[in-house]
């Protein structure tokens, strides 16, 4: 590497060293002369007026308007309208990101106004008619609401491609990192990059102008934002080897000295799979973040990424085993990561400079820092991580010179209200609020009994004060953020989702094991030769790749939803597959779509003939109607019903095919696209949802709902299934790609092009999910249904 890059970049680390020393000492300073215990008691003094309520003895109050769990958030934030909480609750929660995330200062009458705009949006977002009804399940954090948000600021394209992103993260993560937590602190930056752009816009921004800047904001925001699972958590984690971890942070080293990042060359260890995947996708971000940026910002990125990535590297060497380290050692690193970390937020987006901006987040960075790892105490010490908590706990009695975190957060706190903000009376507010809110929070979390053993340690040197602080933290009142309502959301959303996505997975397997089993047609002794032929043309078809997804969700639906007993609808699990198979073969004729290979085989008129095809299409048919008419367990009337609704179904289907077939090579509205879809293959999704309902005697307007349902995913997965024959894996997919462009198809693709396609196909996702969140019964198997159909790979 070229000598005079890295002094400059030393020098750059210097240079952040030195102002990174210069504010603790200074901190140190108003700690060790103890003037911060004053000040800040005057201050909650004034802070209490508003938060400690004289009244609170009259139970029949807190009685008759009972806050309800937090975790409802419609419910709570209807409570806090309804008690003339609400405006205050968004003012603080608003203003604490202002604060912290765009690195604002509340005093000033521009950011006042801005944030009351944010407020009174927040409010009417919560409030809107359609939001009370659903009720516990938050619809905000949902790829539904996302897309929603991308189609209002025209921001479709970039959204599609960060869910794809995100999908492509979780799915290669190694296991050794946490993936839900990556995810969320991927959504994290990005927002924080989105918020950033949201504050330079306003209404007098035309709205193409908007919508460059949104798009670019989520594109750099993940680019940005990988760095954290894919640097910092990976090079923390136990996924790499050191000898590994060491050929990886000097790669990381060199693309940020040169501005170019390095081909990985020769890699020793096991996790070369891990490595190029982290690598090549790490490599697209930097480019496109170098390629943003203004060519005099290229270099102020570089230079704040790696002081950000070096004071890491310092922090992470760090061992609790050692005995040394200085304070001086402990916090100079971490003031330096907390506050780089936000700054180059702005030089990501290329934004000009502010030098206030920098300031107050320089002084701010260690704040946060000091807070969250005041939270993350006892996971940090199991892990052997060195925190100035940590640390202060382990070696606190062998060095009386270490500093107490827990008084530095409270220096800290103070010299943000008085010497940066001015004892600006809003700031001190929001910051006291926060501050007790995360005493409140960690003394629920970890129960009185150890909270008040953390307190004794950390808080005794300074009773008075502390006695001040816990009377606020067990009686002091709207405290809430929510933006930690929020966090909450997500944490317990993405935990939700993971089981529920396990147990889809888990269902598909099994049942689809099961029904492997059912669909094989069975041959009776002594019958003539040709019947022998077709049984076997028949198995030929059903075996191979085929996902089963039809009788499978007929099977989730009937067992699990309606409790009828599995043996009762083998029948119908077998008619649904025949149907679609029988589809499959009259699809792949050469009268049709002429498809060599269908469920990773020969089609079956290559093996045999057209004729034999066809044959063995209607035989499948009589067989799917045999099956149906010896669903024997049910009432004759309604089996009689079921297999008129399969008939009209079945109908409606060659219609469907007839259509396609004729709309080959002519443009066709957006309106045709779809009745197309669903008569070819939306039908086939509906009758699978229908039928067991229909056995179950369900109530017609639940039918309904289902159908609804079923029309949009039945025509996202017909999307899907054209942008797969674009760019998907013949091997994969088991058929050939490119027959649409081959046989002049119109689809989706061809007719909206791959992008249009694909908003269209999240339009149905969209409209799937709402017909969803209709439905009186919370289903998540369809849920998921519905995010595999628009993910799969085949
Ligand atoms: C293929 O359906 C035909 C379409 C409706 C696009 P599937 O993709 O469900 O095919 P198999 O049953 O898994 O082979
Ligand atoms: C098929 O659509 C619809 C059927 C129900 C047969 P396609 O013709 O696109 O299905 P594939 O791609 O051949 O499976
Ligand atoms: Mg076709
Ligand atoms: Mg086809
Ligand atoms: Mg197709």
């Amino acid at each position: 590497m070229n000598n005079a890059l890295i002094d400059h970049a030393e020098a750059g680390y210097q240079l952040a060293e030195h102002k990174a020393a210069q504010y603790f000492a200074s901190l140190h300073n108003q700690l060790m002369n103890n003037t911060y215990t004053t000040v800040l008691m005057q201050d909650f003094h004034q802070w209490q007026k508003k938060h400690i309520h004289r009244f609170s003895w009259l139970p029949w109050i807190s009685r008759t308007a009972r806050k309800p769990d937090s975790r409802d958030v419609y419910r709570y934030i209807h409570w806090l309208n309804v008690t003339g909480k609400l405006d205050e609750y968004l003012d603080r929660s608003i203003s604490y990101i202002y604060m912290r995330d765009l690195g604002k200062a509340l005093d000033t009458p521009e950011t006042q106004a801005r944030i009351q705009r944010v407020v009174q949006d927040t409010k009417r977002y919560f409030m809107r008619k359609d939001g009370a009804k659903r009720q516990g399940q938050p619809d905000f954090i949902s790829l539904a609401a996302l897309y929603r948000w991308a189609q209002k600021e025209n921001v479709e394209t970039a959204v599609i491609w960060l869910i794809q992103k995100l999908e492509n993260v979780a799915s290669n993560i190694p296991k050794e990192l946490d993936a839900e937590q990556a995810q969320r602190k991927l959504i994290k930056i990005i927002l924080g990059v989105v918020l950033h752009v949201n504050d330079e816009l306003d209404e007098t921004t035309p709205i193409p102008e908007r919508s460059k800047r949104f798009d670019a904001a989520i594109r750099l925001g993940y680019s940005y934002g990988l760095t954290y699972p894919f640097i910092d958590d990976l090079l923390d984690s136990q996924a790499l080897t050191s000898q590994e971890k060491e050929q990886y942070s000097l790669l990381i080293r060199k693309a940020l000295l040169t501005g170019i990042v390095p081909d990985i060359g020769e890699w020793n260890g096991d996790n070369e799979e891990v490595i190029r995947y982290v690598h090549s996708e790490l490599r697209e971000a930097f480019e496109y973040i170098k390629n943003y940026q203004r060519p005099e910002m290229q270099r102020t990125f570089f230079e704040q990424s790696y002081v950000f990535f070096q004071s890491q590297e310092l922090d992470r060497a760090k061992k609790l085993t050692n005995a040394n380290y200085t304070n001086e050692e402990l916090y100079i690193p971490i003031i330096i990561k907390s506050s780089s970390s936000r700054l180059i937020v702005r030089s990501v987006l290329s934004a000009s400079e502010d030098e206030g901006f920098d300031l107050r987040t320089f002084y701010y960075g260690i704040y946060n820092q000091l807070a969250d790892d005041f939270a993350d105490m006892f996971d940090d010490l199991e892990e052997g991580a060195v925190t100035p908590y940590t640390y202060y706990l382990k070696y606190r009695d062998l060095r009386p010179d270490l500093i107490n975190p827990y008084e530095l957060y409270w220096t800290v706190i103070s010299h943000l209200i008085h010497s940066v903000y001015n004892s600006d009376a809003k700031t001190r507010e929001v910051i006291l609020n926060r501050a007790i809110n995360g005493l409140k929070r960690s003394r629920e979390r970890l129960g009185s009994a150890k909270y008040n053993e953390i307190m004794d340690i950390f808080a005794s040197g300074q009773p008075e004060f502390n006695d001040l602080i816990q009377r606020m933290v067990r009686k002091a009142d709207d405290v809430d953020f929510l933006d930690k309502l929020l966090r909450d959301q997500v944490v317990v959303h993405l935990k939700n989702d993971k089981k529920e996505k396990e147990d889809f997975i888990q269902t598909v397997r099994n049942v689809r094991e099961r029904i492997n089993m059912e669909v094989q047609i069975s041959k009776p002794n002594a019958i003539p030769e040709m019947k022998e032929t077709l049984i076997d043309a028949a198995n030929y078809s059903l075996q191979g790749s085929g996902k089963r997804l039809r009788p499978i969700l007929t099977w989730v639906m009937g067992v699990r939803e309606y409790g009828l007993s599995e043996a009762s609808i083998v029948p119908l699990l077998r008619s649904l597959e025949y149907m679609h198979t029988a589809s499959l073969i009259f699809d792949d004729l050469p009268t049709q779509d002429n498809a060599s290979t269908r469920r990773g085989r020969s089609t079956l008129h290559q093996v045999h003939n057209s004729a034999t095809a066809e044959l063995t299409g209607l035989f499948l048919i009589q067989k799917a109607i045999g099956e149906q008419s010896s669903l024997s367990q049910f009432d004759a009337a309604t089996v009689l019903t079921l297999i008129r609704y399969s008939a009209e179904k079945a109908e409606d289907m060659c219609m469907g095919q007839a259509m396609d077939l004729n709309a080959k090579g002519k443009a066709q509205t957006l309106d045709q696209l779809n009745m197309i879809c669903f008569y070819k293959t939306g039908i086939a999704f509906e009758a699978a949802l229908v039928m067991p309902a229909i056995l179950a005697q369900v109530k017609d307007s639940e039918i309904s709902s289902l159908k609804v349902f079923a029309y949009h995913a039945g025509i996202a997965f017909q999307i899907k299934d054209d942008l797969l024959d674009l760019d998907g894996n013949d091997l994969l997919l088991g058929k050939p790609a490119g027959q649409d462009v081959r046989n002049n198809n119109s689809t989706f693709v061809s007719i909206l092009g791959e992008d249009g396609a694909r908003k269209a196909m999240w339009e149905h996702y969209c409209l799937a999910t709402d017909a969803l969140a209709e439905m009186p019964k919370h289903i998540p198997f369809l849920k998921h249904l519905l995010d595999y159909m628009v993910g799969r790979e085949r």
